[in-house]
């Protein structure tokens, strides 16, 4: 998940866009969605038994366990991308995360079997912000109320554990922790990073799931009051306040609203945030990008592939650009990406093209200049054909 996306993971989604999903294995088939959520649940509870304690990680009696855990997790990760029981949800997220989720889950399990046990195990528990992508994009799906959790959680940060409530969709539970980490002082002297990450990500659940400007008011008050913010976090809260203040201040929107107004809707939003932000990399409005991107998630459930699906690929790209560590890294590509795909030789593809050239530039731009692959400029060359207003522009 820390891996910038590869151009090659950009040709898997082209080849999964372009194929559909994969055939499911013997195992697998006939297995509801939920059914294979819960599997995923069980099996990412006993590997964090092991994977939360140094001692049990490191006892050379469990390895194998763990490794045989982390393959049937991975298989089980593959299972979400397989055609028959798909996803209830139709936004394309769900396949997009998928298929990023599988490679990651083999790339760690892989780890971890050839001997790199270190760095397996930190890959194993980044998987998590799959989970947390997946089901913390709208208010949609099903919400559990705090179950008591095991053994697993011994020894986890507030932030931690507010991760694993999310990814187990214990919201209120994920808050509560999200805003413990928040209260911390010591975490805030320590690792103002991992802080701000608790702020956005409890801010994430408690606009986009909870849609309650409340909850996102009382994470907002004790980042703007935390002794010891730094000037610039201090700023953003500042703005954050605001923002959630102008949104208690809104008509409540009606729950049935057409695909069109939430289009609408996601524009308004989007265009107030880059009017907020300084700077790209702003971070002052991020309220108004997670409004907006739920708004375009629940879009795209209702109608993936309807007439303003392009457009709300475009605009959801652009929300992940800011907000990308609400999700796993480089995100953002692959909305630009389905949005060519989905649409060339289109204004929208045309817009989405030059965001994912800006990205890619960015991603080969390092101290000593940008440094193009020539696979990567070869592809560039051949989506830049087919998001040209017209020509012959073909992908191969
Ligand atoms: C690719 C997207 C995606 C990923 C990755 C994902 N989920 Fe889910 N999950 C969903 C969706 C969508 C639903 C809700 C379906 C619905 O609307 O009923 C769901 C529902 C669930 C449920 C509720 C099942 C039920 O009983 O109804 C659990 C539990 C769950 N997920 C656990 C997990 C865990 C744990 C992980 C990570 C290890 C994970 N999920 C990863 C998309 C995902």
């Amino acid at each position: 998940m820390n891996a910038r996306l590869p151009i090659a993971a950009a040709s898997a989604l082209i080849v999964a866009l372009a194929l559909g999903a994969v055939p499911a294995r013997a195992e697998e088939k006939g297995k509801s969605w939920a059914s294979k959520m819960r599997d995923l649940e069980r099996t990412f509870k006993d590997l964090l038994l092991d994977l939360n304690s140094t001692e049990r990680f490191n006892a050379p009696r469990n390895f194998k366990r763990i490794e045989a855990n982390a393959k049937r997790f991975a298989a089980q990760a593959h299972a979400l991308k397989e055609r028959g029981a798909p996803s209830p949800d139709r936004d394309p997220t769900v396949g997009i995360l998928a298929g990023q989720f599988a490679e990651e889950a083999d790339h760690a399990s892989e780890a971890l079997s050839s001997g790199h046990r270190a760095y397996g195990r930190e890959r194993l528990r980044s998987l998590v912000g799959f989970c947390i992508a997946c089901h913390t994009r709208d208010g949609e799906g099903p919400k559990f109320r705090t179950m008591a959790l095991g053994e697993e959680v011994n020894g986890l940060s507030h932030l931690e554990r507010g991760d694993l409530q999310a990814a187990l969709r214990q919201f209120d539970a994920a808050l509560e922790s999200y805003e413990k980490a928040v209260a911390d002082s010591m975490l805030l002297a320590s690792n103002p990073f991992e802080w701000e990450r608790a702020a956005v990500a409890g801010l994430a659940v408690a606009v986009r799931v909870s849609g309650s400007p409340d909850r996102a008011a009382a994470i907002v008050e004790k980042v703007r009051t935390a002794k010891g913010t730094p000037l610039y976090l201090r700023e953003q809260a500042v703005a954050w306040k605001k923002s959630i203040q102008d949104w208690k201040l809104e008509p409540p929107p009606s729950k049935d609203r057409k695909p069109v107004e939430r289009l609408r809707e996601a524009k308004r939003l989007i265009g107030e945030a880059r009017e907020q932000q300084k700077y790209p990399a702003d971070r002052s409005a991020d309220v108004l990008y997670l409004r907006a991107s739920a708004e375009l998630h629940e879009l795209l459930s209702r109608q993936p592939d309807g007439e303003h699906s392009t457009e709300a690929l475009y605009l959801t790209g652009l929300c992940y650009d800011v907000l990308e560590d609400v999700v796993p890294r480089g995100l953002h590509e692959y909305y630009y990406l389905a949005c060519i795909l989905r649409s060339p030789h289109t204004q929208n593809a045309r817009q989405c093209f030059l965001h994912y050239e800006q990205s890619v530039y960015l991603g080969y731009t390092g101290s000593s200049g940008t440094h193009l692959p020539r696979s990567v400029k070869d592809k560039l060359r051949r989506l830049e054909e087919l998001s040209a207003p017209e020509g012959p522009g073909r992908l191969q």
